[in-house]
């Protein structure tokens, strides 16, 4: 097994680090990773923002009502940028309507998380953690404001990453079997007899986990977390029209 699998097979998200500030040539070569990925048709219509700024991060953690982002050493944010693209096309007085179909926000989206994800992966290999910061999109609306992002774009996703003070357990996962068919979707009887025995896995990854621990499986999870929504994020359709995409 090569070194990438083996970082790869052993993430885990780590939300706790150490003080130490990531070395200036290291981010330069995550730069490097983050400008480097894929992009849907090459237009790169993804973009991400370093904050620096400790009010900002102070601000965007109360976004996401986790203390923890305040103390990431580093906090990138993805977005979806078309902006850019609009702005080449008036440049050249071409027509800017099609800038604003979901398909080039589906496009910048792809790319962002993509980004977000070598990032991750790069962050992982050089024995330093990662956390996604999905939570940003509790409150989008803010998260545009705060980050003064102009029409076409849209925040996605936050890493947070730096020298971790933790190693968090592995967190487990669901039977491969279950999210992979041949060909067409597998349909199953009866999900909950097949999660069984991965429920009890999580029962006892929750059960005596260092940090957080609780009395919980993966199907509850589902059920938690799938019978409520949150306010502001059931706007996020809303948000991203008001940034002017459109059908
Ligand atoms: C899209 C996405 C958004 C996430 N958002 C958050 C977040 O806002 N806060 C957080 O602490 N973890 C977040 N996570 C981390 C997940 O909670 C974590 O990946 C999951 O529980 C599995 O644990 P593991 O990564 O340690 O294997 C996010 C992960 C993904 C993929």
């Amino acid at each position: 097994m090569n070194s990438t699998i083996q970082h790869q097979l052993n993430h885990r998200t780590k939300r706790f680090f150490e003080k130490r500030a990531v070395p200036e040539e290291t981010l330069e070569m995550f730069l490097d990773v983050i400008n480097r990925t894929a992009s849907s048709n090459g237009l790169q219509l993804a973009s991400c923002l370093r904050i620096t700024d400790p009010q900002q991060k102070a601000k965007i953690s109360q976004v996401c009502q986790q203390a923890y982002v305040t103390d990431c050493p580093e906090l990138f944010i993805f977005i979806v940028d078309v902006y850019k693209a609009k702005r080449i096309l008036q440049a050249k007085g071409a027509e800017t309507i099609h800038c604003h179909n979901w398909d080039q926000f589906f496009k910048g989206a792809a790319d962002a998380y993509l980004m977000a994800q070598n990032l991750t992966n790069a962050v992982e290999s050089c024995d330093m953690g990662a956390v996604y910061l999905g939570s940003i999109l509790n409150d989008s609306q803010a998260i545009i404001d705060l980050l003064e992002l102009p029409e076409l774009t849209f925040p996605l996703i936050g890493v947070g990453f730096g020298y971790p003070m933790d190693q968090p357990e592995l967190k487990p996962r669901m039977p491969m079997e279950l999210r992979l068919s041949e060909n067409t979707y597998q349909v199953e009887e009866d999900y909950l007899e097949l999660l069984k025995d991965y429920d009890q896995e999580m029962t006892h990854y929750y059960d005596t986990r260092q940090k957080n621990q609780r009395s919980d499986t993966y199907t509850n999870q589902v059920v938690q977390q799938l019978t409520q929504t949150h306010p502001r994020r059931d706007k996020i359709l809303q948000i991203a029209k008001k940034q002017g995409f459109q059908e």
